[in-house]
């Protein structure tokens, strides 16, 4: 395997001293994906149920494990490394499970925000993710989709394989057909990266 083929690997799915580099290496390209989501998720001091799908090394669950402690903080990911980085990081403080998006160990209405970063490109059924997101929210809540756009990926060597990249449009076209309501597609980086914040 080629070290650009391996790269795409990690980030889809990290795993070994690979998989520790590659997190760390996100937890510095993605700040200001982490800083929209704090901003977002701690805006409002209700004491709900947030889940992070595809939590990586769980740096996104310790900021909001110390900004907001009244929330319940969840998280999944398909990375078995993943989920030892963060529970040594994070404790019996967040519930972690190994499993991935496309069917979560979560009863129906259960969570009231549910968040992803960077994750959307790897899964195989997006539609049908969705519709388990959907699921699995309260009425009312919210779910936010944070992503790099088709084009800054399509310009990166290691998004070649692996990488499925949708057009923020038609990303939005799925998330209505999920369900949800009041989606919004909201720059954060002009051309670079955005999210999608839509309601249950
Ligand atoms: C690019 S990393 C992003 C990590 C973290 N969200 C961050 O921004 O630092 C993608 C993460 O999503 C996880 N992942 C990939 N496919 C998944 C799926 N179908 N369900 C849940 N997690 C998934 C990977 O194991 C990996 O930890």
């Amino acid at each position: 395997m080629n070290i650009v083929t391996y790269i795409g690997q990690q980030f889809a799915r990290p795993s070994g001293i690979g998989g520790r580099i590659s997190t760390l290496i996100m937890n510095l390209i993605n700040r200001k994906m982490y800083n929209t989501c704090a901003e977002i998720i701690t805006s409002d001091s209700y004491p709900g149920k947030v889940l992070d799908i595809g939590f990586g090394n769980g740096y996104m669950l310790d900021i909001l494990n110390n900004r907001s402690p009244e929330k319940k903080l969840f998280g999944i990911d398909i990375s078995s490394d993943a989920l030892s980085m963060t529970r040594k990081r994070l404790g019996d403080s967040v519930s972690l499970s190994l499993s991935g998006v496309e069917k979560m160990p979560f009863g129906v209405n259960f969570f009231d925000t549910i968040y992803t970063i960077n994750t959307f490109y790897f899964w195989k059924d997006p539609q049908k993710a969705l519709s388990e997101i959907y699921q699995r929210m309260k009425h009312n809540g919210i779910f936010i989709n944070i992503c790099y756009t088709k084009k800054w990926l399509d310009d990166i060597s290691y998004t070649k394989s692996g990488f499925n990249k949708l057009t923020n449009e038609d990303m939005l076209i799925l998330h209505k057909r999920a369900g949800f309501s009041n989606s919004e597609i909201i720059e954060i980086q002009k051309g670079k990266s955005f999210y999608i914040i839509c309601r249950k």
